[in-house]
């Protein structure tokens, strides 16, 4: 029997590529060529499963010019890239890697929160310019991490994990909104308190972002919301472009409406608003919070691992370990 083909839609570790093929029909990128709608279409033309990342958008019109395509798995978490309902509809087995990157990318999310409270990126470019000339008692005079109260938007995995971070480690104060509160036995060991988003806004000294970007979340940071954060505080976004209005927060950074922002994902990215890139007071990162070897690593053989199964393979045959749309196996 011939084995199913498949496209990896960017490059990857080889090692992952070549797990692959022992099973698949590998059709790879090493050139890491970013694949146009129709460069997609045509390159998804005859295979059952593509392993794609955050890049590849997988909507209604793909599918549609795609038949043969049963398994979509994304290299991320995060699977706003993907049109899910539309998979389901199609019987497209879609998939994410989670779990794996949630303690890498709350490290980061609590280090872009530090770097951006501690003005630890506008310090060094000041540094570097040659402008450290002497001592002064207010130089880049900033608020405290420790003892101040984290807010948290999105109090899933990650959001969880910050919290920890922020609670056991630093004594801050944590408060977090979210569609749901968390059991008792969860919130209790952070002293978390779930309140509702405009007094997380209020009482926040530094506000992080953790939610998923839906039609729903697309711009649950803008003017008005800004407008409600206290003057010192900041605000991190380890989530989503889109989740803020970035001119919006460049206007309120302008104002001085708030202290800070840090920033790992942009509306549009990878361009990046102008008006962030002329502010001293925003700390920007190419969307790198799942950056480490370890876990990229771990993120790719899960996607592999994914598309595997889905594509009736391996131990887990019919069974991808983190399918989001497991309403496809009840139909069987
Ligand atoms: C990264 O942004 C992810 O969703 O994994």
């Amino acid at each position: 029997m011939s084995k199913p083909s498949v496209l990896v839609a960017r490059a990857v570790f080889p090692e992952v590529v070549a797990r692959l093929r022992e099973h698949f029909e590998v059709e790879d990128n090493p050139t890491d060529t970013i694949y146009s709608k129709p460069q997609l279409i045509e390159r998804l033309q005859g295979k059952a499963g593509a392993f794609t990342t955050g890049s590849e958008r997988i909507d209604a019109e793909v599918l549609a010019a795609c038949p043969q395509l049963r398994a979509v798995c994304n290299m991320a978490v995060g699977f706003n890239n993907v049109d899910l309902p539309a998979c389901t509809a199609r019987g497209v087995m879609a998939t994410n890697t989670p779990d794996v990157l949630t303690e890498t990318t709350a490290d980061f999310g609590f280090a872009l929160m530090m770097a951006t409270a501690r003005r630890i990126t506008e310090s060094e470019r000041f540094l570097r310019r040659g402008e450290w000339t002497r001592w002064a008692y207010d130089m880049f005079i900033g608020p405290d991490v420790h003892g101040a109260t984290l807010g948290i938007l999105g109090m899933g995995r990650i959001g969880q994990a910050i919290a920890r971070r922020g609670a056991l480690g630093f004594g801050m104060k944590v408060i977090y909104h979210n569609r749901s509160r968390l059991p008792a036995g969860q919130e209790a060991p952070l002293g978390a308190r779930w309140v509702d988003k405009a007094t997380l806004l209020r009482e926040a000294d530094h506000l992080v972002l953790v939610l998923p970007y839906s039609a729903e979340s697309h711009h649950a940071i803008g003017a008005a919301e800004l407008a409600q954060m206290k003057p010192g505080a900041t605000l991190t976004n380890v989530a989503r472009g889109g989740i803020v209005d970035d001119a919006a927060l460049a206007q309120a950074l302008r104002d001085g409406r708030i202290a800070a922002a840090g920033l790992d994902v942009f509306e549009g990215e990878p361009s990046v608003h102008p008006a962030l890139l002329e502010l001293p007071n925003v700390v920007l990162t190419p969307h790198i919070a799942s950056a480490s070897l370890a876990t990229r690593r771990a993120m790719a053989e899960l996607a592999a691992d994914n598309l595997i199964a889905a594509l009736g393979c391996g131990p887990r045959a019919g069974r991808p370990p983190s399918l989001l749309n497991p309403e496809l196996l009840a139909a069987r």
